[in-house]
C-alpha cells in the first residue's frame, strides 16, 4: 500500500484535486475536513473521510497514529481577501490557530513532515515583477498575513524541532478536474472565472469588474492564472522533495503570465461563444493592481513545470465543471 498521508481541507477546491491526484498515484490519502467552505461529495467515496476541525488537537493527534500518517497536506484555512480585512479574528483564529493547533498533534504524534497552502498574498503589492521567492513580504491583507505567519512558524519548528516543510506560494488557482466532475465552488463565490462562467454566461446577469484605474495596460488588475491540475502536480513533487531535503522552505506556484481582468472576460467569451456582459465599479478593498510569479525555483527544486499555460484551455477546463454543474456540488 502506498504511503499514508493526511489532507486536511481535503473537501475544498485545491484539496479535492490534490486528493484525486494522489489516489491516482498510488498514495493512500486520509480527508480531514469540517465542511465550513468544502463539500462532502468532492472526497471520493473511497477515501477515508472525518469531520473534523484543526482546533480539535486531541482528536487529531489520535486521528495522526490511528491512521499512522506519515506526511501532512495542509489545506485547511478561509481564503476570501475581502472578509478577512472585515473579519480578521475569524483569519487569525482559523488559519493561524487552527494550523498551531494541527502542528501540536503533529508533534504529539511524531509526526514531522507538513505541505502547506500558502499565497502570493504574502508579497503584498509587489516591488518587481515577476515577483522571485526572496522577494520582501509585505501582505496589504489579513488573509496574506496569516499565511505568512503560518510560512514564519514553520521555519521556527524547523529550527526548533527539525520539521520539515514545503510552502506553496499559489498565484490563482483555477480549472477543474480532468473529467469536469470536481471543481470550484465556493459559497459565496468571489474568484473571478467561476463568476464569469455562471453569472456572466450562464445566468446572463452583468458582471461587476472592481476598479478600472490601475495602474496596469487596461486599468484592470492582473493575475497569473495557474490551472489546478498543474498546482496539484506540484505537491506530488513537493512531497518527494521532503523525501530527501531537510528544510522548510517556499515556491511560488505561477505561470510567469498575467492577464488582466477584461482579458479573461474576453477569453471567456470566445470559449463559451457567449457574450458577457460587465460594468465597472469600485475597486474591492485588499487587491493588489498586479501579480505575476517568477517559477524558476519550483523548476530548479521541484523539477515543476506547469503544462496547461494558456488561459483559454484553463477557462475551458473550468466551462467543463461549471457547465455540467451548474448548481456546484449542490445538485
Ligand atoms: N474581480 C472582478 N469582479 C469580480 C470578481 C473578481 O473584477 O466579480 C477581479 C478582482 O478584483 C481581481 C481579479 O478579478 O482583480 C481576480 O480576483 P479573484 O477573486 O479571482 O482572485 P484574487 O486575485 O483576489 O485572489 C487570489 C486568491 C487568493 C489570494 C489572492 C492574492 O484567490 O487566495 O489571489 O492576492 F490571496
Amino acid at each position: 500500500m502506498g504511503k499514508r498521508v493526511l489532507v486536511c481541507g481535503g473537501a475544498g477546491y485545491i484539496g479535492s484535486h490534490v486528493t484525486r491526484l494522489l489516489i491516482e498515484r498510488g498514495y493512500y490519502p486520509v480527508v480531514i475536513d469540517n465542511l465550513t467552505t468544502g463539500h462532502r461529495a468532492a472526497v471520493p467515496i473511497s477515501c477515508p473521510y472525518y469531520q473534523l476541525d484543526l482546533r480539535c488537537q486531541e482528536l487529531l493527534s489520535t486521528l495522526l497514529k490511528q491512521e499512522k500518517i506519515s506526511t501532512v497536506f495542509h489545506f485547511a484555512a478561509y481564503s476570501l481577501v475581502s472578509e478577512s480585512v472585515r473579519n480578521p479574528y475569524k483569519y487569525y483564529a482559523n488559519n493561524v490557530q487552527g494550523t498551531l493547533s494541527l502542528l501540536e498533534a503533529m508533534r504529539q504524534s511524531g509526526i514531522q513532515s507538513l505541505i502547506f497552502s500558502s499565497s502570493a498574498a504574502v508579497y503584498g503589492n509587489p516591488g518587481m515583477l515577476p515577483i522571485p521567492e526572496d522577494h520582501p513580504t509585505h501582505p496589504i491583507n489579513p488573509y496574506g498575513e496569516s499565511k505568512l505567519l503560518v510560512e514564519r512558524i514553520l521555519r521556527d519548528y524547523h529550527t526548533a524541532y527539525g520539521f520539515r516543510s514545503v510552502a506553496l506560494r499559489y498565484f490563482n488557482a483555477c480549472g477543474a478536474w480532468s473529467d469536469g466532475e470536481i471543481g470550484e465552488d465556493h459559497r459565496p463565490e468571489t474568484h473571478l472565472i467561476p463568476l464569469i462562467l455562471k453569472r456572466g454566461v450562464l445566468a446572463g446577469e452583468t458582471l461587476p469588474i472592481f476598479g478600472h484605474d490601475y495602474p496596469t495596460h487596461d486599468g484592470t488588475p492582473v493575475r497569473d492564472y495557474i490551472h489546478i491540475s498543474d498546482l496539484a502536480e506540484a505537491h506530488i513533487l513537493a512531497l518527494h522533495y521532503l523525501e530527501h531535503h531537510h528544510v522548510a522552505t517556499h515556491f511560488n506556484l505561477g505561470n510567469e503570465r498575467g492577464y488582466s481582468v477584461l482579458q479573461v472576460v474576453q477569453a471567456s467569451q470566445h470559449v463559451t461563444g457567449h457574450q458577457i456582459k460587465y460594468e465597472f465599479v469600485d475597486r474591492r478593498q485588499g487587491d493588489p493592481a498586479e501579480l505575476i510569479a517568477q517559477s524558476a525555483t519550483a523548476l530548479l527544486h521541484l523539477g515543476w513545470k506547469p503544462e496547461k499555460s494558456t488561459l483559454e484551455e484553463m477557462i475551458a477546463s473550468a466551462w467543463e465543471w461549471h457547465r455540467k454543474h451548474p448548481e456546484g456540488f449542490r445538485a
